[in-house]
């Protein structure tokens, strides 16, 4: 069994610990945070010894190994197990990520699962995502016209198209805004990467007919203007996105608005 090292005053305690099944010869332990709000009892971290040779190659194929064979009570988010859904976002190895592709091979050592950092966590390894969607909803991120639609289709040349790619891509997972140190102390109030990523998204539209409203609702020292391009929500992005020069463009946008 290896010892797990945790910081001296962590409120974690040591949980369960699952060896691997007789026989096994290519053993991972993955450490995974445990946390049932009803037990009124302090987060552990439980140890699970998977063989990693009846083991799917990524780290979502060993939580659903253990949730099949050791653990039904472990609680996570999955659903496409293809990297296009976002449910399935947490921090592993030490970084905000997409379980199902991530491989358990990319690790060295020991697999530390936790939830995303700075977000209430409802149970294990889901987290509350209710304000992250109400600032998604606060951007209205849907097209907004005042010319009257066209009677079939909303065209859009192939130029003005490629300006949404790097955009439209976005899963909204919130592995960058959970990387984001302005996000972690002021979320009720900065939008955040993920957020501000998608407000430019229909900003670079040649179709939305709302910009100047768009570019006044974002102007304030909290919404846009936390961001202090630290740029962890780069570094971090799965999909390889890039929401600091996202945000870098919507100031730019304000600048040249106000020139
Ligand atoms: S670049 Fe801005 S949004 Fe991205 S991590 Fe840094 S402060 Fe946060
Ligand atoms: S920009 Fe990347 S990390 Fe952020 S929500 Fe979108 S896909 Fe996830
Ligand atoms: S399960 Fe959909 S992104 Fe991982």
């Amino acid at each position: 069994m290896v010892e797990i090292a945790l910081p001296k005053n962590s409120r974690i305690e040591r949980g369960a610990v699952h060896a691997a099944r007789p026989g096994a010869k290519r053993v991972r332990s993955f450490k995974v945070y445990r946390f049932d709000p009803d037990s009124g009892r302090n987060p552990r971290l439980d140890t699970f010894a998977i063989d990693l040779d009846d083991c799917g190659p990524m780290v979502l194929d060993a939580l659903i190994k253990i949730k099949t064979e050791i653990d039904s009570g472990l609680t996570f988010r999955r659903s496409c197990r293809e990297g296009v859904c976002g449910s399935c976002a947490m921090n592993i190895d030490g970084g905000n990520t997409l379980a199902c592709t991530q491989a358990i091979e990319d690790i060295d050592g020991d697999v530390l699962v936790y939830p995303l950092p700075h977000m209430h966590v409802i149970k294990d390894l889901v987290s509350d995502f209710t304000q992250f969607w109400a600032q998604y909803e606060s951007i209205e991120p849907w097209l907004r016209t005042e010319s009257p639609p066209p009677e079939r289709e909303q065209r859009q040349d192939p130029a003005d198209r490629a300006k949404l790619d790097g955009l439209w891509e976005c899963i909204l997972c919130a592995c960058c805004s959970t990387s984001c140190p302005s996000y972690w102390w002021n979320s009720d109030r900065f939008l955040g990467p993920a957020v501000l990523l998608q407000a430019y998204r229909w900003l670079a539209d040649s179709r939305d007919e709302n910009a100047g409203e768009r570019l006044d609702q974002l102007e304030d020292p909290f919404r846009l203007y936390r961001c202090h391009t630290i740029m962890n929500c780069t570094n971090t992005c799965p999909k390889g996105l890039n929401p600091a020069q996202a945000i870098g463009n919507i100031k730019r946008l304000m600048v040249e608005r106000d020139a």
